[in-house]
């Protein structure tokens, strides 16, 4: 019974996960406190912050929400004695919000293609006029980079970020092919286009990878900078960086086979 119950708690999402271990946490370090057993306030502190690593530990949060827990509390307790004006920190949170609205729900923070992943993907496509997909187009470092480097493609971008999608509406303004469009790219039609590219994190491929074999026609390519598709085996790959970089390789699928012209031609590329 508890057994179930603490595998249901392990599959909840990041952030309930989160908030469950801090307020377990709370309550265990001010009982302590209350029954006499760790001195005030820092006893208390290192308490709380403990005990939240391991609740995030036991719940098999990723490993980089440790070191959250572990100071979480002991900022909070920190700043809230420091004299710094409620104001900042409001907008310290409408600024991050803007930026990092969606990334609580969907696990893929803002990072930016390297030059050698968009010269790969660049390079690895056909050279016919292509329609193409940046799922999560950040600032549009790719939208540009695309626009430069293969002139005849149109280029379209998806962004649930409104201060992303600002600055890349802003950055692609003088380039007729791109088209930047707001939102959820798992909620927008995939179908027509010959590329998807693809930057984002773990969390997403399977759900990618399931609306590319029902939306794109055959011959059109899924390609995903470091991230594979699970338990899918690329039709090639390619390195864009170092051992321990971020970014390693690309990664390009055919979800629905490679048809006939775009195959023929995506052969030829190679
Ligand atoms: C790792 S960045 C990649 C940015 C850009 N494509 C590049 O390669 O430089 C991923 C972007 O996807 C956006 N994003 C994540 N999930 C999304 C979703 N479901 N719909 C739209 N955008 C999303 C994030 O806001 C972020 O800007």
């Amino acid at each position: 019974m508890f057994r179930r119950i603490w595998q249901r708690l392990c599959s909840l999402r990041a952030a309930p996960k989160a908030l469950l271990a801090q307020c377990v946490a709370w309550l265990l370090a001010l009982a302590l406190v209350r029954a006499g057993a760790v001195p005030f306030p820092f006893g208390m502190l290192a308490v709380q912050a403990g005990a939240a690593v391991a609740l995030a530990w036991g719940l098999q949060s990723a490993w980089w929400w440790w070191g959250i827990h572990a100071v979480f509390s002991p900022l909070a307790w920190w700043v809230s004695r420091s004299a710094v004006a409620p104001g900042w920190y409001l907008a310290a949170f409408v600024l991050l919000a803007l930026f990092y609205r969606g990334t609580v729900r969907t696990q893929v923070p803002l990072y930016l293609s390297n030059r050698a992943a968009m010269q790969a993907l660049a390079e690895r496509l056909p050279a016919r006029p292509l329609r193409v997909l940046d799922l999560g187009c950040g600032t549009g470092t790719v939208l540009r980079a695309l626009a430069r480097l293969r002139p005849q493609d149109a280029l379209v971008g998806v962004e649930n970020s409104p201060a992303l999608l600002w600055i890349c509406r802003w950055r692609t303004r003088a380039l007729p092919a791109v088209q930047v469009c707001a939102g959820d790219f798992l909620a927008q039609d995939w179908r027509g286009f010959d590329v998807v590219y693809a930057f984002l994190s773990p969390a997403p491929m399977a759900a990618v990878w399931e609306k590319a074999r029902q939306e794109l026609p055959a011959g059109a390519w899924l390609v995903s900078n470091s991230f594979p598709v699970p338990e899918v085996a690329a039709q090639w790959t390619q390195a864009v960086g170092r051992e321990g970089a971020l970014q390693q390789v690309l990664y390009g699928y055919q979800p629905n086979g490679a048809g006939e012209a775009a195959g023929a031609a995506a052969q030829k590329a190679e």
